[in-house]
């Protein structure tokens, strides 16, 4: 089975969040299941970079929203790669999404119309690649960035299936509707059943309208979605469309996230009693002081959604209980300047900026990982947490609800126990949680067995590569 997975970042070579720890594993977790993925992505200077030199020219476009392009394919990183080489839309430096006054690049709607029109010429005409022709089966789209990809396939006349992900509705690609003819939309479809939304373009909404199966990325949000809390003004659209909707759990790179082998960690581990040389390890590299009360860490971007916010309300019950907390993270300049100022604290430290090295020592070396988020479309902190014996904290939404197995006394008393959970996502439950985190800690053999469950529990990618490759065989005998 031939799938073109279509994304505006890609792990390990562009990446701000986890939909690009999702689309860098999809290919090789499908590859067990005889799907064979490959991707699509913009030619950012990182991606150009990486690709190999043995890269060829697949395709041409003489004027892809206001220059010419070429579309190379070739291999980075061990991913199977369309490349879309257009100086004019990506050859910039600094962020991906946004220019240096920290907004969105003007010509957003543009950059990532030419990736979804450039993934529906090639779900249309398919490439010819060593002399043969490449065509996809499946075009899978993640969120609004290849929003309009089953349009412009409709508009081309291809008969490929379309998958679309949602890894956060949050963001939904809004335009001024005067953009439709540039972006070469049909304004025929600018309505409520199409891609209009409160008289505004909505590349997501045009996707969740139009693609033949919609997915996201755990249970409980695609249920969520269905909700006006949490629709983000969609929720109409998801339960219009319930009956094409599912929830499949990311998993992890196991290969990248793994405490007995991971180059970035003092001493590698497979019991959770071989965190500890890691911890001393830790604490030294951040300055705290030992401690009897557990060392929790976030690594996280600093936005409204990750509710880190509460955090600051609800830190001094953890440290009024020897408890400390080592937090890396970037983003809301506001949430900066308070976890600086909060820094000041005995027993808390934090790093602002984005650090992959540092967050596998945070993860390794802390006894807890703190996720207090509003909302979790799956969230991959708790589960690297989960692998390494660091016991999750988490709000009890989304993907956070589904992986972490909550220490009521029932399933302590069972010993299933892998985490906290804390529900409504307020300061005071949260405090609550820490508060029942640092008993937990105080009871060796019970911390044990949570820390032991943690590390037994998979969250790899074995059953969700399944999971797709039902979904792509259903979606093309049914499209
Ligand atoms: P989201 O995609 O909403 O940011 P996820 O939990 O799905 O949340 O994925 C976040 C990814 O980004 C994880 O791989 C996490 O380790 C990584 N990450 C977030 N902030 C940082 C940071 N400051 N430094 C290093 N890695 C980070
Ligand atoms: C989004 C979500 C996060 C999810 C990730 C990958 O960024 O915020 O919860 O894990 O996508 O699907």
């Amino acid at each position: 089975m031939r799938v073109l997975s279509v994304a505006s970042e890609c792990a390990p070579l562009v990446k701000t969040g986890g939909l690009a720890d999702v689309a860098g594993a999809l290919p090789a977790a499908l590859r067990a299941e005889a799907v064979e993925m490959r991707t699509i992505l913009p030619g950012y200077p990182a991606v150009m970079a990486a690709l190999a030199a043995d890269a060829v020219q697949v395709m041409t476009e003489h004027d892809l929203f206001g220059g010419p392009a070429r579309v190379l394919a070739g291999q980075a990183a061990g991913l199977d790669l369309f490349v879309i080489d257009a100086p004019h839309l990506y050859r910039r430096e600094g962020s991906i999404y946004l220019g240096p006054d920290g907004q969105d690049w003007p010509d957003n709607p543009e950059r990532f119309a030419a990736l979804s029109l450039v993934a529906a010429r090639i779900g249309t005409e398919g490439v010819t690649l060593g002399g043969q022709l490449w065509q996809p089966q499946i075009l899978h789209c993640h969120d609004w960035q290849a929003g309009f990809v089953p349009d412009y396939l409709a508009q081309a006349g291809g008969d490929c299936a379309t998958v679309l992900t949602i890894h956060n509705i949050a963001f939904q690609g809004l335009t001024g509707h005067h953009m439709i003819e540039p972006l070469r939309l049909p304004r025929s479809r600018f309505h409520a059943e199409g891609f209009e939304y409160y008289g505004k373009l909505s590349a997501l909404k045009a996707g969740l309208m139009r693609a033949d199966r919609l997915t996201t990325v755990s249970p409980t949000y695609a249920a969520e979605l269905m909700r006006s809390e949490f629709g983000m003004g969609l929720d109409g659209v998801m339960r219009a469309r319930r009956r094409d909707l599912s929830g499949i759990l990311n998993g992890i790179d196991e290969t990248a996230w793994n405490p007995a082998n991971d180059p970035h960690v003092p001493e590698g581990y497979r019991h959770p009693a071989g965190k500890i040389p890691n911890r001393d390890a830790l604490r030294a590299e951040m300055g705290l002081p030992d401690s009897a009360g557990p060392l929790c860490c976030v690594v996280s971007r600093l936005t409204e959604q990750k509710g880190l916010d509460l955090l600051l309300e609800a830190l001094p019950t953890l440290l009024d209980r020897g408890g400390q907390l080592a937090l890396l993270g970037s983003g809301d300049k506001a949430l900066e300047q308070a976890f600086r100022d909060a820094a000041r604290e005995d027993g808390v430290a934090v790093r602002i900026g984005y650090d992959e090295a540092l967050s596998h020592r945070l993860i390794a070396g802390a006894d807890a990982i703190l996720v207090p988020s509003r909302f979790e479309p799956c969230g991959l902190t708790q589960l690297y947490g989960l692998r390494y014996g660091t016991i999750p904290v988490v709000a009890l939404t989304g993907g956070l609800a589904d992986t972490v197995i909550n220490a009521s006394p029932a399933a302590l008393d069972r010993g299933v126990a892998t985490g906290i959970q804390f529900h409504p996502v307020a300061a005071d439950p949260l405090a609550v949680a820490l508060d029942r985190l640092c008993d937990l800690y105080a009871q060796p053999d019970i911390w044990a067995q949570m820390q032991a469950n943690a590390m037994r529990q998979p969250v790899g990618w074995a059953s969700s590569a399944r999971a797709y490759a039902a979904l792509y065989r259903d979606a093309i005998a049914t499209a």
